[in-house]
């Protein structure tokens, strides 16, 4: 299904961007703990993040890395103070709001997985507008995972393969691994081969947790607003070492 996307990899051979990640996904961490370091409020964390995305998306695009997914907001950030929800679901809406204007040019299709039905009737409308947008662009798949939980997507891909075999619509014989995965918000999206989490806390909560069965995984120590390019190419350099053998010899 993703083999498209492989051929065209075969011109990088032997470039400076050769053997990249079809997909890096990243868990954006630290936000809270570099505003409190210059005794500014957690939201202005979370705007500087928003910048550090901007950046990253830029420049991963320029590489022709073909899917990016962030960590934008999980199924357990609900907790957190009202205030703090309430300015990152703002943030997401002016990234949304503003996506044309900035990513012009870029070819970026931009896709939100994760359960919409918890988001303001405007922050849904906005996904649609971009979603369908971009949707013919042909460049870097920028995907928002917006209240986003593994467990919550396993989950509610279960319940609706059993509404099927109720239905008629699936034969329980049928189930198998790329039968589930169809019923993911990533069916059509390859899994992560890189997954970079910032800040030096190393978990995975909860993102992407079918997906990453074989990702690689990349814990830097900076704080997600202080992630430059530099820290990218690292973790890219460092990806490029590592052998993967998906469980063979
Ligand atoms: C984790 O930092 C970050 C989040 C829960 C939110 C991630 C959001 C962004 C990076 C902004 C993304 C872009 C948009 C457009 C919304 P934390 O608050 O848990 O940091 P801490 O562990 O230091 O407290």
């Amino acid at each position: 299904m993703f083999d498209r996307f492989f051929k065209d990899r075969k011109k990088d051979k032997g470039k400076k961007y050769d053997n990249l990640p079809l997909h890096i996904a990243v868990i954006p961490d630290g936000n809270g703990r570099w505003a409190k370091k210059r005794k500014l409020p957690r939201t202005a964390g979370h705007r500087a993040g928003s910048n550090t995305l901007k950046t990253v998306v830029k420049y991963l695009s320029g590489i022709g890395v073909r899917f990016f997914t962030i960590y934008a907001f999980s199924t357990e950030n609900w907790t957190r103070p009202k205030e703090e929800v309430a300015s990152l679901m703002n943030l997401l809406l002016e990234y949304l709001r503003n996506a044309e204007r900035e990513l012009e040019g870029s070819n970026i299709r931009i896709r939100v997985i994760g359960n919409r039905e918890r988001l303001s009737t405007e922050l849904q409308n906005e996904i649609l507008r971009v979603e369908k947008m971009t949707f013919a662009n042909t460049g870097l798949n920028l995907v928002f995972a917006i209240n986003y939980g593994g467990r919550d997507e396993i989950a509610e891909a279960a319940a609706k393969m059993a509404r099927d075999v109720k239905r008629g619509k699936l034969r329980l014989n049928d189930i198998d691994e790329k039968v589930f995965e169809s019923y993911l918000y990533t069916n059509d999206i390859p899994d992560p081969d890189l997954v970079i989490r910032t800040s030096g806390e190393i978990r995975s909560s909860n993102f992407l947790l079918w997906q990453t069965a074989y990702s690689e995984f990349a814990f830097p120590e900076v704080l997600w607003p202080d992630f430059t390019v530099k820290y990218m190419e690292q973790a890219l350099e460092e990806y490029k070492s590592r052998v993967r053998r998906f469980g063979g010899i």
